[in-house]
């Protein structure tokens, strides 16, 4: 058995150890990202803009030798994903929980360096959803692996970039088609 005063000793070890351990950086509240996609060898490059200020985050999608296509989210759960060329086609999804917090990646559980792709890098999981890579000596983020095998690498990041306002008006099909489906009920 363990005296009082030991176990509390105990406990501060194991809080001061734990207090040790590096965390992510917060994500900037305004960034604009170039990231390559891998998804099981079926490649994209997306262009994110992440505006937790506006409440918005828009991933503008190129698919290898395909459509150009946009993902634009709004953090009362509505994401609009359309395309601009003839098709002219839209998807309107709502979601329980809106974008990604700056701290969404608070309680992640820290795992070592590594080195990835020239980087020395922090590594954390994300229970249950990904692995994150942040550069040790700048803590800009370098890649993150999804549990699915999706992969996302970081190729250009410029902390407070935002998107003027004017991009973010999904076509106005998608407000069309919302009205149609109306109609019909
Ligand atoms: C994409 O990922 C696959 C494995 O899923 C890998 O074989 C391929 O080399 C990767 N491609 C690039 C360009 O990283
Ligand atoms: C969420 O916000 C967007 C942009 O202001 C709007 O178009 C959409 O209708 C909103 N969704 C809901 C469920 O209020």
């Amino acid at each position: 058995m363990m005296k009082p005063i030991h176990f509390l000793i105990f406990l501060l070890l194991v809080f001061s150890v734990a207090g040790d351990e590096p965390v992510p950086a917060p994500w900037p509240e305004q960034f604009h990202a170039l990231m390559l996609m891998n998804k099981s060898g079926s490649l994209e490059i997306v262009d994110l803009w992440y505006d937790w200020v506006n409440g918005r985050n828009f991933n503008i999608i190129q698919k290898q030798l395909g459509k150009l296509t946009y993902d634009l989210e709004w953090n009362n759960g509505t994401s609009f994903y359309y395309t601009l060329d003839e098709s002219r086609t839209c998807r309107i999804v709502h979601f329980e929980v809106g974008i990604l917090r700056p701290n969404w990646l608070d309680g992640a559980k820290y795992l070592g360096q590594r080195h990835v792709n020239g980087f020395l890098c922090n590594v954390w999981e994300k229970v249950d959803f990904l692995w994150y890579y942040e550069d040790v000596v700048t803590k800009r983020p370098v890649q993150w692996i999804f549990y699915t095998g999706r992969e996302a690498h970081v190729m250009t990041f410029e902390v407070g970039a935002v998107l003027e306002d004017e991009k973010w008006q999904a076509p106005v099909y998608c407000f069309q088609k919302e009205e149609k489906k109306k109609n019909i009920e």
